[in-house]
């Protein structure tokens, strides 16, 4: 299996270009499944869950042709209702056939995904509210049976949790069916919008995403359409952080100032300076950075899938800050390799106290999820030594050439087979 090996101590400079957004492409790519008409789209990333994701689609039944960061999505008509476990398996988001297969055919029957390094992740609010839009559910011999043999029913729904899967799934049955539905306290991560604006496209009636209450009207059909999705925005935070924690200077292409307001003011509260003109940011850091809590929340608030990251820029800053994890339950499996290259992190529950050291040290390390490895990488970037990272799979599902451009910024990084 591949590794990633990296000598620490570069200082990044130069320019790199972010790519479209990991976790706005899959439930887009899910969501041509509510037409068999063309769909087309650019800035699609070239990473392992899209591959998961267009393999499952082309067991579905979709005829998918890629060429650089474009997709094109057609169908024969003739779909195949069962999302099998070796590809949910591979990819929790492969749940998100559920919304619009129920929607366009009644029915659907998709294996039962299971928990993942990151905690138990159940999917108890897709599934009430799928029930609330008129399905019925059964779950027998590890899968989950939904129909809807009359079609689905507009409905009033709230969410207990802003979950963003359960947004995206609710969202991709409503605008099929009779009537109006609201859903109230819903996720507003952009990539829902980005979703929103898509099925937009496609003639769906979809109002106020973005905000926490949705409304749908529903419509009788949908047609194809074409999107650009927007940049990846835990992309862009992790180069950002990779460039303070070097003490460098960049230019980022493609980025999306408000999807990371957050992100970039705890970064200036230690220290580092952003400056951004449109779609491209210049950050840069001197050895003067101080050390900033953070209490990860859904979004506006600080994403979970930045916290890792956080951590390992952290370790690193003289003085004691906290981390308060309040979206997973088991969101810290990086701070024992954190700890293993010379991090000083206690663990309480969700809170994790770091007190900075003055240098971390290259050892062999183990990815455990994707922005665990990605905290990995960032701490091999200041580490001494050498850093060579094991279970790289998992970077390979969210990063796009991260090696590339890392590379490109001047690190000393490279893929060993
Ligand atoms: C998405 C993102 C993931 C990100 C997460 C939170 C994608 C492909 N993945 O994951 O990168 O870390 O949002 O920003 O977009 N929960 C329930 N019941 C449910 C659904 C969720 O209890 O039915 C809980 C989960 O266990 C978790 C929390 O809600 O503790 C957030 O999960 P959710 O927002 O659904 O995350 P995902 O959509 O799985």
């Amino acid at each position: 299996m591949d590794k990633i090996i990296i000598n620490g101590g570069k200082r990044l400079e130069g320019t790199i270009k972010i790519s479209g957004s990991k976790n706005a492409s899959l439930p887009i790519l899910m969501a041509t499944l509510l037409t068999d008409k063309l769909c087309s789209f650019a800035c699609v990333p070239y990473l392992y869950d899209v591959k998961t994701i267009i393999s499952l689609l082309t067991h579905l039944g979709k005829t998918i042709k890629r060429e650089d960061d474009r997709v094109w999505v057609s169908s024969s008509g003739n779909i195949c209702l069962e999302a099998p476990y070796d590809l949910v398996c591979k990819m929790r988001a492969s749940v998100l056939v559920m919304g619009p297969l129920l929607a366009r055919y009644g029915k659907v029957k998709v294996s039962l995904p299971g928990g993942c390094a990151i905690g138990s992740r159940p999917i108890n609010l897709h599934l009430d509210g799928f029930k609330k839009l008129g399905a019925e559910i059964s779950i027998r011999k590890g899968f989950i049976h939904l129909s809807a043999k009359r079609g689905l029913k507009g409905e009033k729904i709230f969410l207990d949790f802003p979950s963003v899967g359960a947004t995206e799934n609710l969202m991709m049955a409503a605008v099929l069916a009779k009537g109006s539905t609201v859903l109230e306290n819903v996720a507003c991560e952009p990539e829902i919008v980005d979703l929103a604006s898509f099925l937009n496209k496609m003639g769906a009636r979809i109002f106020n995403a973005g905000t926490n209450i949705i409304e749908i009207h529903g419509v009788k059909e949908l047609k194809g359409a074409e999107h650009s999705v927007i940049p990846d925005r835990i992309e862009t935070g992790t180069y950002l952080l990779a460039v303070a924690l070097t003490r460098g200077k960049a230019k980022i292409l493609n980025v999306n100032l408000t999807h990371l307001e957050i992100v970039i003011a705890k970064m200036k509260e230690a220290g580092v300076e952003i400056r951004f003109d449109d779609s491209t940011m210049e950050v840069s850091a001197s050895e003067n950075l101080k050390p900033v809590d953070i209490n990860t929340s859904p979004y506006p608030g600080f994403p979970t899938d930045m916290q890792a990251q956080w951590m390992a820029f952290m370790s690193v800053i003289p003085g004691e800050s906290i981390i308060y994890e309040t979206v997973f339950e088991n969101r810290f499996m990086h701070v024992a390799e954190l700890q293993r290259m010379g991090a000083n992190i206690r663990v309480k529950g969700d809170l994790a106290v770091i007190n900075g050291v003055d240098k971390l040290s290259g050892v062999p390390v183990k990815a455990t999820d994707l922005r665990a490895s990605a905290a990995l990488v960032l701490a091999g970037l200041v580490a001494e030594g050498e850093t060579s990272i094991a279970d790289i799979y998992h970077l390979d599902r969210g990063y796009e050439s991260i090696e590339k451009k890392l590379g490109q910024l001047g690190a000393e990084i490279r893929r060993e087979s």
